[in-house]
């Protein structure tokens, strides 16, 4: 078993637990995209999706261009405010594009509400969703996805904390190569961000 660091409570998926996974959802999502006649556009979220982004495209053999964008809540703590705003933008040109946006994790489904909501806005031919987690038992948007796009998943995440592979708490924790369940006892205590 490997070392957990401190403020984890536990490991809920290894690094290769992670990786087998990964690779299903790429083959998965790869037979799909080669059946579209031009390449897609990728959109990773940042900042808590750089991992699984880059683990997915490159397990992806299928011509596609890579962008990102930033989308906020301004929340703090362990709660978004259900209000997020795109802020940093797309470089790549979605109009009549196939959209995949990639994501670390679908909580309340605010924040991919909102980018779908963006990318129609810009004429993508079809918005998919690619979440690493899914988070069912805290969804409170029934967001809908756009034309024929679909909603792919590596995991369904229990409603616990959850950090590493990408996902923080207040900065921390991205760079761990597993997901681990953070100490209650590290966002209980006050934190001034
Ligand atoms: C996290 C996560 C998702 C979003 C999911 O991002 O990476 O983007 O929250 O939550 P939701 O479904 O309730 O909207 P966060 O806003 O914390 O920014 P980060 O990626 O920079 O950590
Ligand atoms: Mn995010
Ligand atoms: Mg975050």
């Amino acid at each position: 078993s490997e070392a957990v660091d401190a403020g984890i409570d536990r490991v809920l998926w290894t690094e290769a637990e992670i990786a087998a996974r990964v690779a299903e959802v790429a083959s998965e999502l790869a037979a799909d995209l080669r059946r579209l006649p031009e390449p897609v556009v990728v959109v990773g979220v940042a900042t808590g999706a750089f991992l699984f982004l880059a683990d997915l495209v490159r397990r992806v053999g299928a011509p596609l261009a890579v962008d990102l964008v930033r989308v906020e809540s301004y929340g703090d703590g362990t709660e978004s405010s259900g209000r997020p705003q795109v802020t940093a933008d797309l470089k790549v040109d979605v109009a009549g594009k196939h959209v995949v946006v990639v994501e670390d994790i679908v909580d309340t489904g605010n924040t991919v509400s909102c980018l779908i909501a963006h990318l129609q806005k810009k004429g993508a031919s079809s918005v998919s969703v690619c979440t690493f987690l899914d988070k069912p038992a805290r969804r409170t948007v029934n967001f809908q996805l756009v034309g024929d796009g679909k909603f792919y998943r590596g995991f369904e995440c229990p409603d616990s904390f959850v950090v590493g592979y990408g996902m923080d708490f207040a900065e921390l924790y991205r760079n761990l190569p597993y997901v681990g369940v953070l100490k209650p006892e590290m966002y209980n205590k006050k934190t001034s961000n």
